[in-house]
């Protein structure tokens, strides 16, 4: 049995997401696609899997199919049943294939013995296809040429076939095949399911959120996400994938119903829940801290002043500043503030369009010393570490749509824009930052002790009202990555498909009657975002 992990179809959308050109026909939540029943292994099929397999002739109608391959030396020739043909790169199928024997099951990790490239059992430039056939399960094997496997210390009977899911060859083909004839497509459905996670997927390519992907708001009009603590930590629940997609779509969600709150309750939270708290290397627990100071220099610690909005920096990976802020009261009241920047932003195109352009093609001067900018917390910081950055306010996706905001007027340095540019620049910066703090976008939120705040950094700006918080406020919090929050809504939308392959290892183990009593408990599928929404 050849059972992958559903990674690779999510990488594949990614990549068509990406390119802005949806086409899959591939049922995410079909059983059959996470099964790749190879020919030897066929008669020795669970019953589970005999059923699955019964599923999948059910859903044949919306599966691909390859009526025809053609080995060709370099390339390889596939034909799929809705007419449309392409060429892939023998090299390419070899260093793509996923099957047992290239990648190991449970790791996900490559067998290096099997890898074209580097010292392997392979050697990429002899790589040929010696045939190509349709498998007895339909999809395609591929054996390879004796001149490409080459003796090596550490491969001394590399794999002399790859076997690829239909599926899989299909998905992938628009993106790294050449099409050979025109024909039929399969329908262009995308998945509603997996669509909103597509603009935070990392690829360089990935598009923005749509304008239907996102409910942008004003002040008055932002309906909070409301959440309960226990249910989002519930494996039983939707809760976690919904809130996921609430911070998503609204921008922010509260957390409620966290009887024991404080650290330990965030770690808690960010961990099973989120994919965890980023971790700064200055200070050796992931989670921030902020208590009231007398004298307080920084901002951050001065309870009772006006935090103006801001997006957090945290520590950007690769220029990237986390998804997501998780901030949480372990004591005491306060009032946090909220903006959706990206309806300020709209409202700035439509004002002044050049000066939009200008905020989205010229970043601003910023640094921050992660010490020093904590010289009031009461945690310790035991290394120092300063980040020099100049991100644009705006920044864009490969199409000019809006995708993240990053600004923190604190760390601004001064700006290096050019004497024409400034200006004009500064004009739309000015204004963009007036639009954030006016009564018509900013949404005062109140919090107290035990509630959370889950926002969407890359679109919310926050900050806190000033004068409004008590004098024993205990504010704990952290940034999670983009990575993630993906990795997390992958994982739960992989368990909660009809039937879920979340554990295929234990899968097979199931006799007839722990499978009947598995089906029948097997998580609902997801409806579509339930949500209490609730004025706050
Ligand atoms: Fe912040």
């Amino acid at each position: 049995m050849d059972l992958t992990d559903s990674s690779e179809e999510t990488r594949a959308l990614a990549i068509y997401w990406g390119r802005t050109k949806p086409m899959l026909s591939l049922s995410l939540l079909s059983t059959t696609a996470w099964i790749t029943p190879t020919a030897s292994s066929t008669t020795t099929l669970t019953p589970f899997f005999k059923r699955a397999l019964a599923m999948s002739t059910m859903t044949t109608a919306s599966q691909p199919a390859i009526v025809d391959a053609v080995a060709a030396g370099k390339y390889v020739e596939v034909h799929f049943d809705d007419g449309a043909a392409y060429r892939f790169h023998s090299l390419w199928l070899r260093d793509a294939c996923r099957d047992e024997e290239h990648v190991v099951g449970g790791a996900g990790e490559r067998y290096l013995t099997a890898t074209p490239v580097g010292p392997s059992g392979v050697s990429a430039e002899n790589v040929r296809a010696a045939s190509a056939e349709v498998g007895a399960n339909g999809g395609l094997h591929v054996t390879w040429n004796d001149a490409s496997l080459g003796p090596h210390e550490m491969a001394a009977d590399p794999p002399r076939v790859s076997r690829f899911r239909t599926d899989f060859l299909r998905m992938y083909a628009e993106v790294v095949g050449e099409k050979l004839a025109a024909g039929a497509r399969s329908s262009s459905a995308v998945h509603e399911d997996l669509a909103f996670l597509t603009p935070y997927s990392g690829f360089p390519s990935a598009r923005a959120p749509k304008a239907e992907e996102m409910r942008l708001w004003k002040a008055a009009d932002f309906a909070v996400p409301t959440f309960d603590f226990h249910e989002v930590l519930d494996p039983a629940s939707d809760a976690n994938l919904n809130c996921i997609e609430s911070v998503l779509y609204h921008g922010g969600a509260m957390i409620e119903g966290c009887e024991e709150p404080g650290e330990v309750a965030l770690r808690r939270l960010a961990d099973d829940a989120f994919g965890g708290l980023q971790k700064d290397p200055t200070r050796d627990i992931a989670n921030w801290r902020i208590v009231r100071k007398e004298g307080a220099t920084s901002v951050s610690y001065d309870h009772l002043k006006r935090l103006n909005q801001h997006t957090d920096s945290s520590i950007p990976p690769h220029g990237v500043p986390a998804l997501c802020l998780l901030m949480h009261y372990e004591e005491g009241t306060g009032t946090n503030t909220f903006t959706d920047g990206f309806a300020v932003a709209r409202q700035l195109e439509a004002e002044d369009p050049e000066g939009y352009r200008l905020l989205a093609t010229y970043g601003y001067d910023a640094e921050r010393d992660f010490v020093a900018s904590r010289v009031d917390s009461p945690q310790e910081y035991n290394r120092g570490l300063i980040v020099s950055t100049q991100p644009k306010l705006l920044q864009l996706d490969d199409t000019g749509a809006l995708q993240r905001i990053q600004y923190n007027e604190v760390f601004r340095t001064p700006l290096t824009l050019p004497f024409d540019v400034f200006p004009k620049w500064y004009k739309a910066f000015n204004r963009f930052v007036e639009l954030v703090h006016s009564a018509e976008y900013e949404r005062p939120v109140p919090m107290h002790k035990g509630k959370f705040f889950l926002m969407n950094n890359w679109r919310v700006l926050h900050g806190r009202a000033g004068g409004l918080a008590s004098s024993d406020r205990v504010l704990v919090g952290g940034t999670i990555t983009r990575e993630a929050i993906y990795s997390q809504a992958r994982r739960l939308l992989r368990e909660r498909r009809p039937g879920g392959f979340a554990d295929v290892s234990q899968e097979e183990e199931l006799d007839d009657e722990e499978e009947e009593e598995r089906l029948r408990s097997r998580p609902r599928p997801r409806s579509r975002l339930r949500l209490r929404l609730r004025p706050i």
